[in-house]
C-alpha cells in the first residue's frame, strides 16, 4: 500500500545540497518510505538545530498483514466452512509478529551509515530498533531528511520532517520511524450527543408520551427517548445468553455523571434499571463516565449489563487516543509494528508532572461488542498509522468482536469543522473534496450514522429520515458518509458499492468527482 517511488541516489542527492544520507548505498537504491501531507494551522518557524537530540526509533514490520483481510472473511463470511470459528489472542500475536530477520537488516544498515553497535538496541517488545544519543544532524543524514520546527496555534512547537528515504531492503522491512513526518492532532468530540444527554439531566423529560393509534410513541421528532428508538428501528430484543455475552462503551472523556442522573432517566425510561450502574473498566488510571451514552446503551440491551471502558484523563488535558482501548484489550497491540506513536498517542505511563502514570497493555477482557462514538480526521494521519489502527480493529475481528464507531457530525465535510480537502489532501475552508471520518473509513469497523424521525410522525418504522438538523440557520448537522481516500473498498462492499455508483452516475453525476470513486487508495498531488 505504501507509496514508493524509486529513485536513484544521483537524482536524491541535488536538491538536497550535498547531505549524503547512506554513503554505503552509493550504487543501491533508495525510496520513499513516508511522505507527509500538509497542514494549513502550522507555522514553520525555523530549520531544527542540528546538534537537538533525536530518540531515534524504528518500528519493524509485522508478517502476514496482507493475509488478514482474507483470514478475517474467513471467519465472518456465514457462507465460510470457518464461519464463527474465531482466534485466540495468542494465535492472533503468533501469526503477526515481526520476524528477527527484520531486526538484523536495520541493525546492519545502521552500522553501515556509521552508528556504532553499542548505540543499538532491540525495545524490550521486540518491536523497535532503537538508535541512543542520536542528534538531528546525524538522523538527517542516515535519513536523507531535514527537520523544520512548526508552531500550532495552540503555541506548542513540534519537530516535523516532510519525508524521508530509505534502501529499498530496509523499506520492505521497516514499517515507520519516529521522530519523522506525523502530525500532531486532537481527536475531535462529537458534542451533538452530548447536547441531547442535557435534557434528561435537566429534568427536562417528557415522562409519559402519548403513543398514537398505532401504538406508536410520538414526539420522537424533538425528544429521542429509548422507547422511541425501539419502536423506530423495529427492535424486539430477547436476550439469549446475558451472562456469556460482553458489552463495551468507550468513554475519552473526564465528563462525569451522578448514578442521581441515571436513576432520574431509567425512572422515565427503564424502572428495572434504577439504581445500576454500568460496570466500571479503569483504563491507564482512568476516572470519569459518559452520561448520555450509558443511559442509552443499558436501557436498550438490559438485561445484558454494560462495561465502561474508562480512558485515563490526565490533568494536563491531554488528549485521548484509540489506541489506548486497543492496548487495553489486546496487549500484543501495545507492541506490534512499533507500538504507539507519540505523535498522535500520548507518552504512557508520562513521567511530566500530571501525566498519566499508568499504560495498560492486555489488561482488560475484549468485550464481544464495543461502542464508540468518536470520530476524527483520515487525512490527518499518516498512512502507516491508519494502516496499523485499521489492521488491529481487523484482528479483534478475527477474535470475535465487533467494533462500532461514530460516522461524524457534518456530513461528508469532515467530522467537527465542516471543511473539506484540497487537491493536495489538506482540510481547508474553500475545498471541495469530501473529507472522511476515522475510523469509520477502516473497512474492518461498523461506522454508525443517524437518523431522525420525520416532523411530526409517530416513531413507527420508515418514519425516520436522514439526520440533517439545522443548528443554526443555515447550518446543519448530519452523520458522515463517504469513500476512503486511504482504503480499497473491500470485497464485501464491492456490489453495494457499485450499485450505488451507477445510481449516482444517473441522479447526481456532478458529485461524482467530489470523492474517491475508484475504490483504491486515492494519490493527492503532493503525496
Ligand atoms: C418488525 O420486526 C418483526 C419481527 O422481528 C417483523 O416480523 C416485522 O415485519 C418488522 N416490521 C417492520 C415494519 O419492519
Ligand atoms: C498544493 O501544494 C502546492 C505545493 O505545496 C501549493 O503550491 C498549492 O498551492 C497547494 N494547493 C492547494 C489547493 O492548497
Ligand atoms: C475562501 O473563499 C472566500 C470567498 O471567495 C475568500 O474570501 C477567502 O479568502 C477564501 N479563503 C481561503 C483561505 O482561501
Ligand atoms: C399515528 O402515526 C402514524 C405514523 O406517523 C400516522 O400515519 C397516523 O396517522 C397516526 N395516527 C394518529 C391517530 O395520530
Amino acid at each position: 500500500m505504501r507509496s514508493q517511488f524509486l529513485i536513484l541516489l544521483g537524482a536524491f542527492l541535488a536538491p538536497l545540497g550535498g547531505a549524503n544520507p547512506v554513503e554505503h548505498t552509493t550504487r543501491s537504491q533508495l525510496v520513499v518510505h513516508e511522505k507527509r501531507y500538509s497542514h494549513p494551522n502550522w507555522l514553520l518557524t525555523r530549520r531544527l538545530e542540528p546538534d537537538t537530540p533525536l530518540p531515534l526509533r524504528i518500528a519493524l514490520k509485522q508478517r502476514n498483514l496482507d493475509r488478514l483481510s482474507d483470514l478475517l472473511l474467513e471467519v465472518s463470511d456465514p457462507q465460510s466452512p470457518s464461519y464463527g470459528k474465531h482466534w485466540s489472542a495468542e494465535k492472533v500475536a503468533r501469526t503477526f509478529a515481526p520476524p528477527e530477520s527484520s531486526a538484523n537488516a536495520v541493525r546492519g544498515w545502521l552500522q553501515a551509515s556509521g552508528v556504532e553497535p553499542a548505540r543499538i538496541r532491540r525495545s524490550p517488545n521486540q518491536a523497535w530498533v532503537e538508535v541512543k544519543g542520536a542528534t538531528a544532524g546525524e538522523v538527517e543524514r542516515i535519513l536523507g531528511t531535514r527537520y523544520h520546527v512548526y508552531k500550532r496555534d495552540n503555541g506548542g512547537e513540534h519537530i516535523v520532517s516532510d519525508s524521508y528515504y530509505l534502501p529499498r531492503s530496509i523499506s520492505d522491512v521497516v514499517d515507520f520511524i519516529t521522530p519523522t513526518i506525523q502530525p500532531d492532532l486532537r481527536l475531535d468530540e462529537v458534542p451533538s450527543y452530548k447536547r441531547r444527554q442535557a435534557d434528561p439531566a435537566s429534568g427536562v423529560i417528557h415522562a409519559k408520551r402519548a403513543a398514537n393509534a398505532t401504538g406508536a410513541p410520538t414526539g420522537c421528532d424533538t425528544l429521542v427517548t429509548p422507547d422511541c428508538l425501539r419502536s423506530l428501528y423495529n427492535i424486539t430484543y430477547v436476550p439469549k445468553a446475558t451472562d456469556r455475552n460482553t458489552f463495551g462503551v468507550v468513554n475519552y472523556y473526564a465528563n462525569t455523571y451522578l448514578q442521581s442522573d441515571l436513576d432520574t432517566f431509567f425512572r422515565n425510561y427503564s424502572p428495572a434499571l434504577v439504581g445500576k450502574s454500568p460496570e466500571f473498566i479503569s483504563i491507564d488510571g482512568g476516572v470519569g463516565e459518559a452520561g448520555w451514552v450509558i443511559q442509552y446503551a443499558m436501557s436498550l440491551v438490559q438485561p445484558q449489563p454494560v462495561k465502561l471502558l474508562q480512558l485515563g484523563n490526565a490533568q494536563t488535558g491531554e488528549f485521548r487516543s484509540f489506541n489506548e482501548w486497543l492496548d487495553a484489550v489486546d496487549g500484543s497491540y501495545c507492541t506490534y509494528e512499533g507500538g504507539d506513536d507519540l505523535t498522535y498517542d500520548p507518552p504512557l505511563p508520562n513521567v511530566l508532572p500530571g501525566g498519566l502514570q499508568q499504560h495498560d497493555c492486555g489488561t482488560v477482557k475484549a468485550p464481544y461488542v464495543v461502542s464508540n462514538s468518536q470520530a476524527t480526521h483520515e487525512y490527518a494521519f499518516s498512512q502507516f498509522y491508519l494502516e496499523r489502527q485499521c489492521a488491529e480493529f481487523g484482528k479483534l475481528g478475527l477474535m470475535g468482536m465487533t467494533v462500532m464507531y461514530s460516522a461524524g457530525n457534518v456530513g461528508t465535510a469532515g467530522t467537527q469543522s465542516g471543511y473539506c480537502l484540497d487537491e493536495n489532501g489538506s482540510m481547508n475552508v474553500n475545498a471541495t473534496l469530501f473529507n472522511p471520518s476515522w475510523p469509520a473509513s477502516c473497512p474492518w469497523v461498523t461506522a454508525v450514522g443517524g437518523t431522525q424521525v420525520k416532523k411530526g410522525a409517530a416513531a413507527v418504522p420508515g418514519a425516520e429520515e436522514v439526520w440533517n438538523q439545522e443548528i443554526i440557520p443555515g447550518f446543519f448537522q448530519s452523520g458522515g458518509g463517504g469513500f476512503s481516500n486511504r482504503f480499497s473498498t473491500p470485497a464485501y462492499q464491492k456490489t453495494a458499492v457499485q450499485s450505488y455508483l451507477q445510481n449516482l452516475q444517473k441522479s447526481d453525476p456532478a458529485h461524482l468527482k467530489l470523492f474517491n470513486k475508484q475504490g483504491v487508495r486515492r494519490h493527492f498531488h503532493r503525496v
